[in-house]
Order: C-alpha cells, then sequence, then structure tokens
C-alpha cells in the first residue's frame, strides 16, 4: 500500500518526505485555506518536491467550471491529479478530463455504488472517506473493503485511495482491506513510526555503547 499525506502544509509534508515512505499528497479546500498559502503556489511547490500524485481539488459545483479549472490546475505540474466531488457534475468532469489524459481523484466517496459509478467515469482513484462513516456509527473500513472487492472482481483498475484515517489503527485496517493508498494526517504518520519499546530499546544501546565505547577506540 502506498502512503499520500493528507495536508497543504509544506513543512509537514517535507519533514515525511525525506523518510523516504511518500507517494503523494492530497489537498482539500478546507487544508489549503488552513495553510494560509495561496492554492496554486503551494500545488506548484508541493509537486515539485514530491512528484508522484499530488491532488488538488476544484471548487466549482457545475461540470463546465470543474472542467475548466481541472485544465488550469492539471497545468501547474504533470504530478497534479484533479481531486473532484462524487455528484452527477463531478463525474461528468471526471469524464471529461479522463478524456483529455488528465488523472482524476473522485473524493467524497460514501457508498460502493458510488465508486462503481467513479470507475466508470474514468476515475485514476476513488476516495471513501473512513472517518467521517465512523463519525456517525458506521464502518468506513468495511466500505474499503467492499469497494476493493467489486473493483477486484471486475477487474476496474482505479485505485481506492482510503482517506479521513484519523489513526494508527485506520493504517492497518485500510491496508488489510485492500487499499492501494492510504491518506493520512502528518499526526497520524508520527503516530506509527512511534514505539515505546523502539525508544526504550534504542536508549539502553545507547547507554551501554557509551559505557564500552572507550574500550571500542582502543
Ligand atoms: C482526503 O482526500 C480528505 O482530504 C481527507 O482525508 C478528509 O479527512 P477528514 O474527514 O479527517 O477531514
Amino acid at each position: 500500500m502506498k502512503f499520500f499525506i493528507d495536508t497543504a502544509v509544506v513543512e509537514e509534508i517535507r519533514e515525511v518526505h525525506s523518510w523516504g515512505v511518500l507517494s503523494g499528497v492530497t489537498t482539500n479546500p478546507s487544508l489549503v485555506v488552513a495553510s494560509g498559502r495561496n492554492f496554486h503556489e503551494v500545488i506548484k511547490e508541493i509537486a515539485q518536491l514530491v512528484g508522484g500524485s499530488i491532488s488538488a481539488e476544484v471548487t466549482a459545483l457545475e461540470t463546465k467550471e470543474m472542467v475548466a479549472q481541472g485544465k488550469v490546475l492539471a497545468a501547474l505540474h504533470p504530478a497534479v491529479v484533479v481531486k473532484v466531488p462524487l455528484t452527477p457534475a463531478g463525474l461528468g468532469a471526471c469524464a471529461a478530463l479522463r478524456a483529455e489524459g488528465i488523472r482524476v481523484n473522485v473524493t467524497l466517496c460514501f457508498s460502493v455504488n458510488q465508486a462503481m459509478l467513479a470507475a466508470r467515469a474514468g476515475a485514476s482513484y476513488i476516495s471513501p472517506f473512513v472517518g467521517r462513516i465512523d463519525d456517525i456509527n458506521g464502518n468506513g473500513i468495511e466500505l474499503v473493503r467492499e469497494i476493493a472487492e467489486v473493483y477486484a472482481l471486475h477487474d476496474i483498475e482505479t485505485e481506492v485511495l482510503a482517506a479521513s484515517l484519523r489513526h494508527p489503527r485506520h493504517v492497518t485496517e485500510a491496508a488489510l482491506a485492500g487499499a492501494q493508498v492510504s491518506t493520512l494526517p502528518y499526526k497520524v504518520f508520527k503516530q506509527m513510526i512511534s514505539h515505546p519499546l523502539t525508544d526504550k530499546g534504542l536508549d539502553q544501546f545507547m547507554q551501554d555503547w557509551a559505557k564500552g565505547s572507550s574500550k571500542q577506540a582502543k
């Protein structure tokens, strides 16, 4: 499973990218506003930094405007993937952008039927929102599992991009459910890497080394 980071904060992206684990970045209008940066400038900077797949979301509600915005976003950098919402207008925009050779991430997916429609419209990625389903007492990981199963059954190439993951257990479960990609906030990357036994073990190794290192130098 590939990892994307879900943020528009360049410092966070730079740090996780330095670990050698990032295949892309997802953003949405809320994340771009929270970053305080100009939309196109920050997308370009992120794309130059990471490459891979950088999702940038349209903010129009009608197909024609979505397609126009999508073309502008795609022209910023070859790594840009245009993100459109799972609405009738979004599906139309997905098909039109795909016809122009532009990759599309269809977002705000909450059902298998929506995911099948997005695949038909030519989506490169489908983004089921796991945490937001859990928020209303549903089972977000089960949705990821069902989409992955249906896509596999019908040889659909659209990649399942598990989104709205809120904690490390979500990441493990998304991988077990068959997601090809998970997008995580910076905080979840930090939680994933940390383990008290790693810290304790390293501390012990360093202490022992300090005690005996004078002998090693001779
Ligand atoms: C994904 O592309 C979305 O930007 C994101 O994962 C939404 O997460 P949230 O439900 O925690 O806002």
